[in-house]
């Protein structure tokens, strides 16, 4: 799968795809990063890539033309790529969104900054709007290594378990049960006994019963959800 990055500030984003299970994907060809730099594209004689907003307002927007071009360069080397816009006023980024990007041959971050794009970029090229959060952070990129991670890792192969895709959080929208791993007994503190016990029908019981308490403990907003899709 292939993830453009469009962003005055590549090598933050670089250095997190170099390691660990997001560096064997790029290395083995499972997931493709090309970076596009506005400030490569701008037509500004001192390459300037900000600019005041117009009828006045605090702070500067990221100026039209350099992203407008660099977008339009995407979609001629990659026309099939979705065009998605890091802002906080995007739609919250979930999961189900994680695992149906990953269908996607091609998705291109387009990253933010000062305070934010003129919105006729938005109008003319994002086929879609993230935010990662109730929060105003200095960028889209972090927003869009968050996306990029949770996209890649249901991308196939990717993982080398896939198993762990199916079990863990939010999938049949429970928060995942809790897990342990040896010593038995670490400070006086003992595994759940049933899970020695080799039963794997009365773990997976267990398990489900767990998983529906922390969700009604930690996220009382998911469980509401839950209990009311079973209701009815
Ligand atoms: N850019 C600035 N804040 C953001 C947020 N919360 N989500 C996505 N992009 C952003």
């Amino acid at each position: 799968m292939r993830f453009n990055f469009v962003t005055l500030f590549p090598n933050i984003v670089k250095g997190y795809f170099t390691d660990s299970i997001l560096g064997r994907a790029v290395e083995q060809n499972l997931i493709n990063l090309h970076f596009y730099n506005p400030r490569d594209y701008s037509k500004n004689r001192h390459l300037k890539v900000d600019d005041a907003k117009v009828g006045g307002g605090a702070g500067m927007l990221m100026a039209i033309q350099p992203i407008a071009d660099t977008i339009k360069d995407i979609k001629a080397k990659d026309s099939k790529s979705k065009i998605i816009f890091l802002t906080p006023v995007g739609k919250p980024f979930k999961q189900i969104d994680a695992k149906r990007l990953a269908k996607e041959e091609s998705v291109t971050f387009v990253c933010g900054r000062y305070e934010g794009f003129d919105e006729r970029l938005i109008e003319e090229y994002a086929d879609e709007l993230f935010s990662i959060g109730d929060y105003v952070l200095t960028g889209g990129e972090l927003g869009a290594m968050i996306m990029c991670d949770a996209i890649s890792r249901n991308v196939p192969n990717v993982l080398g378990n896939s198993d762990s895709l199916i079990e863990e959080s939010f999938e049949n929208s429970l928060l995942e049960a809790p897990s342990f791993t040896k010593p038995n007994f670490y400070e006086k503190k003992a595994v759940i006994s049933e899970f020695l016990k080799g039963n794997h029908s009365k773990i997976a019981s267990i398990k489900r019963c767990l998983a529906l308490s922390k969700t009604k403990y930690f996220r009382p907003d998911i469980y509401s959800k839950v209990k009311a899709s079973h209701e009815k």
